[in-house]
């Protein structure tokens, strides 16, 4: 496995596999990377011929500059858990290497037909901007066939999808698949995130609460009279009962346009909430 740390370099060792005939798989990360980034990885490199995962702590995605301090960092753990699983090339830039000083000021725009307007766009707002801008960019440098992508941030994955479908960048990326992962969770429920390395050993057992309470929430689902505002209400207030919890938002809202529904049908919950300083999201999908 390589390490590299310039797009030149990363283009070059790129231009090499293709002129092989080699396939190739893009994973991009921020790194501090668990199990549900190694199962990306491990489908990634049983997909293609060569596994590409970026590391990078994208600042632009950031609107709180605290939280970008915070986040976790963890390169030479990462770069061991990767070559372990099948990763041929790890591209780990600076900031400075990504962007020049007037793209890292200047928040890209783009416009998003309007998925970026709830839940995680309103609470963050040019989060999204910021995303793709990183990863049209590691789409753009890498050219893969395959882009990997976990559902924990199924807002993400939705307006990634809208971006690449819409050939926004047409024939830029080629024939690029956009692949879904689902979430992975701790036996006890807990889906895996980077961020729960910030929670104490009580926060993490304060946190099970989420997922156990959105599991519940299938079986609400399923009551007699059952509809969609009482259930979202009943999560929001099941967390919030919880002392250490508190809920930023839960909506239930369509897989495909992420606008609030009224029926459970083609319907995923989407939460967000603060276990002490931490900010934790999770869903579930109901049907
Ligand atoms: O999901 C993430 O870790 C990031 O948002 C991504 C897709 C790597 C872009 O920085």
């Amino acid at each position: 496995m390589q390490i590299i740390t310039t797009k030149a370099e990363l283009e070059r060792s790129i231009q090499a596999c293709k002129m092989k005939g080699q396939t190739i798989g893009l994973v991009p990360t921020m790194g501090a990377l668990h199990e549900g980034h190694a199962s990306l990885v491990r489908r990634c490199a049983s997909e293609n011929d060569v596994t590409v995962v970026s590391v990078f702590v994208n600042p632009t995605q950031f609107n709180n500059k605290e939280d970008l301090l915070k986040y976790p960092r963890s390169l030479d753990r990462d770069a061991e858990l990767l070559d372990s699983i099948g990763a041929h090339f790890v591209f780990a830039p600076t900031p400075e290497e990504m962007y020049t000083a007037e793209e890292m000021n200047e928040p890209f725009r783009f416009d998003f037909g309007g998925l970026d307007k709830m839940m995680e766009g309103a609470m963050r707002p040019g989060h999204f901007n910021g995303v793709v801008q990183v990863v049209s960019r590691l789409l753009y440098l890498v050219r893969p066939d395959r882009a990997y992508f976990g559902e924990k941030d199924f807002q993400q994955l939705a307006i990634i999808h809208f971006m690449v479908e819409r050939s926004v960048l047409a024939g830029t990326f080629g024939k690029l698949t956009v692949v879904d992962c689902p979430i992975v969770r701790e036996q006890s429920g807990l889906a895996l995130s980077s961020r729960n390395e910030r929670l104490s050993a009580a926060e993490k057992q304060t946190a099970l609460g989420i997922s156990r309470t959105l599991f519940d929430s299938l079986e609400w689902a399923k009551e007699p009279n059952a509809n969609v505002p009482a259930v979202q209400q009943r999560v929001i207030d099941t967390i919030n009962a919880i002392p250490g919890l508190e809920v930023e938002y839960y909506q239930i809202v369509d897989q495909t346009t992420l606008l609030p529904t009224d029926s459970f049908r083609h319907a995923i919950g989407c939460v967000t909430v603060y276990c002490g300083q931490v900010r934790l999201i999770d869903n579930i999908k109901y049907e």
